[in-house]
């Protein structure tokens, strides 16, 4: 690979609070390496509709401590067309863009990729509030989301303290359980719901029931967005809203809330800027050791650069949506690594689970 003059910048798919940290770790630590640095504005249907602005220390000045992507952010399904991508790639060449960093979930790197077979260096960094990149032990923004979760938690709690009420409160995560898991534990919440754990509703009811005759006033209920009830006639509903019915109806009053993307705003915490900052740096320095097709994650608290397609192969192990042929390519040893990485999420989101029931009373 020629040695690289010039990068881009982008983010792409949710925004996540720390996204504007990493893009400031990226673009200072590549001008001080003597590199230029551009932006790519709205992610990747910046870079099919050459919306590219230059970077420089100036413009990242101050960002740090600001929540969303000052650069935007898109879901582009454009660009998983080839038509998409020679607009992507013309507009590489146009401002001579050598390698880029990109900054997002799993789409991103499905995304980052195919610029890569397409010539151009990749390395993704990995920011999503849902925390469900199954490679890495964190993604930029989770910490930041699951406060802004616990907080609204905690005011919640307040009132239904006041009025003797359960407050059912869906929270974000897509597939993932790990803000709803983790925010119950921190909130003291009487049941969790998240899709990674069958529910047991007959026992979160009765549990409800015996706290309140045990004289329990305020009870929260997190459900995450990612979980369903089916009716009778095959809809689906969303679980947090049809708990609240039967809650309702059955035990005490109770109210409903879904969060949203509300979550998703507000300043990162420091935890989301400091890893935000690490990643971002790991990610120049990969490139300019003339490495791609890698995004940088986070395991046992060092930040490492993995195989994106690696990578993305063990997300989809663990969501049991592997596609015909995508173990083909790799031994034995590889696809070992894959099941430790499935086991290890696993374990750890049912120990979370288990205490956020034994802990519920
Ligand atoms: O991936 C981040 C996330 O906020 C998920 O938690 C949520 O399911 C989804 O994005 C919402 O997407 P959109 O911003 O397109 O409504």
């Amino acid at each position: 690979m020629d040695k690289i003059k010039k990068i881009g910048v982008l983010t792409s798919g949710g925004d996540a609070p720390g996204m504007n940290a990493a893009i400031r770790a990226i673009t200072d630590k590549a001008i001080e390496q003597g590199l230029d640095v551009v932006a790519v504005l709205g992610g990747y249907s910046g870079l099919i509709n050459d919306k590219v602005v230059p970077m420089t220390m100036d413009t990242v000045n101050g960002i740090i401590k600001r929540g969303g992507t000052c650069i935007y952010s898109d879901r582009c399904p454009e660009f998983a067309t080839e038509e998409g991508m020679q607009k992507a790639i013309a507009t590489c060449k146009k401002h001579k863009i050598d390698a880029i960093v990109a900054i997002g979930g799993d789409g991103t790197f499905r995304g980052a990729t195919d610029l890569s077979l397409h010539g151009i260096p990749t390395v993704g960094v990995a920011g999503t509030i849902d925390n469900d990149i199954t490679a890495t032990d964190y993604t930029v923004g989770f910490d930041t989301a699951m406060n802004t979760v616990l907080d609204a938690l905690d005011n919640f709690m307040d009132t239904c303290e006041s009025h003797a009420r359960c407050n059912v409160v869906e929270v974000m995560g897509r597939d993932c359980g790990d803000i709803a898991v983790r925010t119950a534990i921190a909130s003291g919440a009487i049941a969790v719901a998240i899709p990674e754990v069958p529910f047991d509703e007959a026992e979160a009811l009765d549990r409800i029931k015996r706290a309140r005759a045990a004289g329990k006033r305020g009870m929260i209920v997190v459900v995450s967005e990612g979980v369903f009830h089916t009716d009778e006639n095959g809809n689906k509903i969303p679980y947090g809203e049809y708990f609240t019915e039967i809650c309702q109806r059955d035990i005490m009053e109770t109210r409903f809330a879904r969060l949203a993307h509300f979550v998703r705003g507000g300043n990162p915490t420091l935890r989301d800027r400091l890893t935000a900052s690490r990643m971002g740096v790991r990610a120049v320095e990969l490139l300019l050791e003339g490495k791609s097709d890698l995004i940088v994650i986070e395991e046992d608290g060092k930040y490492v650069p993995m195989d994106i397609v690696f990578a993305l192969t063990t997300d989809r192990m663990y969501k049991k949506k592997l596609k015909d042929g995508d173990l083909d390519k790799y031994g034995d040893e590889d696809i070992a690594a894959m099941k430790a990485i499935c086991d290890k999420r696993t374990a750890e989101i049912k120990e979370l689970y288990k205490i956020a029931n034994d802990i519920a009373l």
